[in-house]
């Protein structure tokens, strides 16, 4: 297992790319299962959480290229297996996104029931719920969620669960309705711009589908999807990560490929805390615009909450706490999407860090310094939390086990190396 040994303390400095999105990519690996026509996706990070998706694709028939130069080429060869193992999603929950467009497209799938995982109870009830809605029977053998239907037929779908909407729930009715006869209502969509993102591939390959980013979408569905040619765009959450490690090191970063007109609450926050990030080119462009980020030298305390698109996204929540714990005064964290998603708040504590848990809320009391510590952290977020910390800390800081930020940072080390960090990856 690799961690990361970090010698913190260092500013900041430089031009780092952003890279494609895995939230956004893994979905649109799986619409390939829509169509027999080729498709290409560019720009798809090489990250653990895809190659697990590469696997099990070509599991289902699919078969796929991804090339050192981002391009992924897939085409599907042969229908026969619909089948997600256990040994599969259990790597990987994301595994589910499969589902959808294996039922419109041959009928049936079985995908074996995510169980929970670092971050809380993570239940596909309302998934589930959505292909009942379109016509599918739903039953539940050895640990597999079946789902079949000769034919699925548009229907009027409420998403809504106790946390807000669901995105991969959203991405999975939404790749299964595509094909279904009639129309079909999805009212409180995720609005995330990953679900847009998927929504525009499947319009460029037949697809009909009005309302993407907003909480109603409509699908008229057709009778078969073509081939396609898609960008991915850029990861919102790497970008964010990258701002606020410029920030935590009161560096001075230039950001290329920065979606920032999705980043409107991250930096909403991020100002109030005295973080800046300008568009310094391609003003035009603000989804591929590249930014300028610089932070004051004293970091205000703010109350934030974690909420659905266009709020506060969750994926940040353990980098912004990081950089929380140098603010000066009490800072309150709120997570309203994964109440249990707290697994940084001990190991920042173990570098100094004052952090009060009560619930879903966590106070977080600046301190003047971060001290370096081995820290370990079982999710990929607070990883990524953690090694902010770290490179604010005087000190050797040691993050183990980063195959948790394998999962969706790609070359993370090399690309803080590249802005002046001092980072490297060892073999444990
Ligand atoms: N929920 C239900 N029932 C469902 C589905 C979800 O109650 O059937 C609840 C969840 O337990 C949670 C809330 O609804 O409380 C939102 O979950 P959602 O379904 O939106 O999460 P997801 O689609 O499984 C994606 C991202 C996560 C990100 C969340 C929220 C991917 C592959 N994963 O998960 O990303 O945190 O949306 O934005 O897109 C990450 O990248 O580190 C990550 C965990």
């Amino acid at each position: 297992m690799d961690a990361f040994v970090i010698h913190g303390g260092k500013r900041l400095k430089g031009t780092v790319r952003v890279s494609g999105s895995k939230n956004a990519s893994l979905p649109l690996m799986a619409a390939a299962l829509l169509t027999e026509e080729p498709m290409t996706l560019r720009d798809v990070p090489h990250l653990s959480d895809i190659g697990n998706m590469v696997s099990l694709l070509r599991e289902l028939g699919c078969e796929i290229e991804h090339g050192d130069d981002h391009v992924m080429t897939m085409r599907v060869t042969d229908e026969m297996n619909s089948h997600a193992r256990y040994d599969v999603v259990r790597t990987m929950r994301a595994s589910i996104c499969v589902l959808g467009p294996l039922l419109a497209k041959r009928g049936e799938a079985k995908v074996s029931m995510p169980g929970g995982c670092a971050i809380g109870d993570r239940p596909v009830d309302l998934h589930l719920r959505g292909m009942e809605a379109l016509g599918a029977e739903v039953t539940l053998d050895g640990g597999d969620i079946h789902v079949k239907a000769k034919k699925l037929r548009g229907a009027r779908i409420f998403l809504g669960g106790p946390f807000g909407s669901t995105v991969l729930g959203t991405a999975n009715v939404m790749s299964a309705a595509v094909l279904a006869e009639g129309t079909t209502v999805i009212e409180q969509a995720a609005c995330e711009p990953e679900v847009v993102d998927l929504a525009d591939m499947l319009t460029s390959m037949g697809a009909n589908i009005s309302g993407a980013g907003t909480p109603r979408l409509i699908i008229e569905g057709v009778k078969e999807l073509k081939g396609v040619d898609h960008r991915v765009i850029a990861d919102r959450i790497e970008a964010g990560t990258l701002i606020m490690g410029a920030a935590i090191t009161n560096g001075d970063v230039k950001i290329e490929n920065c979606p920032l007109d999705t980043l409107t609450a991250a930096m909403d926050r991020l100002n109030a805390i005295g973080v800046t990030a300008e568009p310094v080119e391609h003003a035009d462009n603000p989804m591929r615009c590249t930014v300028s980020v610089g932070s004051a030298r004293r970091l205000e305390p703010i109350s934030v909450t974690t909420q659905p698109h266009p709020g506060f996204p969750t994926d940040l929540q353990a980098q912004l706490m990081a950089l929380l714990t140098l603010a000066d005064g009490n800072s309150m964290v709120t997570e309203k999407i994964f109440p249990e998603r707290f697994l940084h708040v001990a190991e920042l504590a173990r570098m100094g860090a004052k952090c009060y848990r009560q619930g879903p809320t966590v106070m977080v009391s600046g301190v003047k310094k971060l001290t370096a510590a081995p820290v370990m952290a079982s999710d990929l977020r607070a990883s990524a939390g953690l090694v902010l910390a770290g490179m604010a800390a005087k000190g050797v800081t040691k993050v183990n086990r980063v195959y948790h930020l394998d999962r969706g940072y790609e070359r993370l080390e090399e690309k803080l190396r590249g802005i002046g960090a001092e980072i490297e990856r060892v073999a444990e």
